[in-house]
């Protein structure tokens, strides 16, 4: 791989043992994938920080970094973390024990001293200094939902990064010159049309099916091109997780959203998607008696969700399943005070830092429902009884 002066005197540690270590391991990733050379980074979002994933041996290698003094080259923002920080004890059906405690905040004492916004959210394209970076710029992210989403709606450069390697970028402010930094990479050539009849809304359930599908059906490493305008940020957001959670496309051009301009005459073909294929999923997996939890906010919910769901409740006196909303300290401080009693006096939850999946929540005898193709992906895989449902049928489903 070619190495600039500058990237030569890093690697040989001139600039200390931390960014040699951090560089060493992209340099030699890059060259098993023939990178051909490094490029700068703006900004990175750390994923696997969750003391319950990485366990001492992540702990300890992150605390080496930060004691090193080393602090990271560009702006990095965290993914969540197995608890609420403001109150370890808030998910239901979730033991937090005094190890994963101080095992947790020393990662996180680790990352601050080394530079990290404690964003602890998987949804770092909400935050204004994330949106405040150029269109075309490249940056290492490690949450799949995110890399989606940076690609495909604000423009950014991505690959799916692992955890490990979005530390290490963050420190050096390099990554290797790959997959979808590369501009031809990131031209698509299949188009997908959804075939439904104009009163088949789309929803979050919908897309998140959507989502399943194509990643099945897309079998080619150029992005799939969606000839569907979402119109609301929701399904894009549930789109993006899907995408993430069920296969491995990291970019989906989508119509009137995508800000690359391609030319549809260029596409190669079409695929058609049948709206009675999504709804014969939809129907295996909604739900077949009043859910014991139900749970938003995967990827994290923002502020418009959450008001939509406390207008959902509004007039229901008596909710039975336990709500749980997780999302970002950030969306909840932008949520309207009158909201935040309202959902209190209904005994929902709502939770900030963490998520039912990152944390060590699990109670398989309980039935579950979700808006979230990720969510009901990976709680499934945990074994649990899940379904999915949008959060326009929350009320009908609580009534029923
Ligand atoms: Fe975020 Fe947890 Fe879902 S990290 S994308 S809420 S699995």
């Amino acid at each position: 791989m070619y190495l600039t002066k500058e990237e030569e005197k890093m690697l040989n540690g001139e600039y200390g043992w931390a960014i040699s270590k951090a560089l060493k391991v992209i340099v030699s990733i890059g060259e098993s994938l023939d990178a051909e050379k490094l490029i700068n980074i703006s900004h990175a979002h750390i994923s696997g920080v969750s003391y319950g994933n990485i366990g001492e041996p992540g702990r300890k290698l992150i605390k080496e970094f930060a004691d090193s003094g080393v602090k990271f080259s560009v702006k990095a923002t965290v993914n969540p973390i197995g608890y609420d920080t403001m109150d370890y004890d808030s998910m239901p059906f979730t033991k937090i024990d005094r190890t994963y405690l101080k095992g947790q905040e020393d990662i996180l004492m680790s990352l601050k001293k080394m530079g990290a916004n404690l964003t602890l959210s998987c949804t770092p394209y909400y935050l204004p200094e994330v949106n405040y970076i150029e269109k075309g710029s490249s940056v290492a992210w490690g949450e799949s939902n995110a890399v989606v989403y940076g690609n495909s709606v604000l423009g950014l450069k991505t690959n799916r990064e692992g955890g490990p390697i979005s530390l290490m970028a963050a420190i050096t402010g390099k990554i290797y010159y790959y997959g979808l930094h590369i501009e031809e990479n990131r031209i698509p050539n299949t188009r997908y049309v959804i075939r439904r009849p104009d009163d088949y809304e789309l929803n979050e359930v919908r897309v998140g099916i959507i989502g399943e599908i194509l990643s099945k059906l897309h079998n080619n490493e150029k992005p799939p091109f969606l000839d569907e305008y979402l119109n609301n940020d929701t399904l894009v957001k549930e789109l993006s997780a899907s995408l993430g959670a069920a296969g491995n496309i990291a970019m989906i051009v989508i119509k009137g959203i995508t800000p690359q301009k391609i030319d549809e005459n260029k596409l190669k073909e079409t695929v058609i998607i049948d709206y009675n294929d999504i709804k014969i999923r939809e129907e295996e997996i909604k739900p077949s008696e009043v859910p014991d939890i139900i749970y938003f906010g995967c990827p994290h919910a923002n502020k418009d969700e959450i008001e939509k769901i406390a207008n959902q409740l509004k007039n229901i006196e008596n909710v039975k399943s336990q709500i749980i909303i997780t999302t970002s300290r950030e969306q909840i401080s932008k949520v309207r005070k009158e909201v935040l009693s309202m959902l209190k006096e209904k005994n929902v939850r709502l939770i900030g830092d963490t998520c039912l999946i990152v944390s060590p929540f699990g109670y398989k005898g309980l039935s579950i429902a979700t808006n979230s193709y990720k969510a009901y992906f990976y709680l499934s895989k945990k074994g649990m009884n899940v379904s999915l449902i949008s959060i326009d049928s929350l009320k009908e489903v609580l009534k029923s």
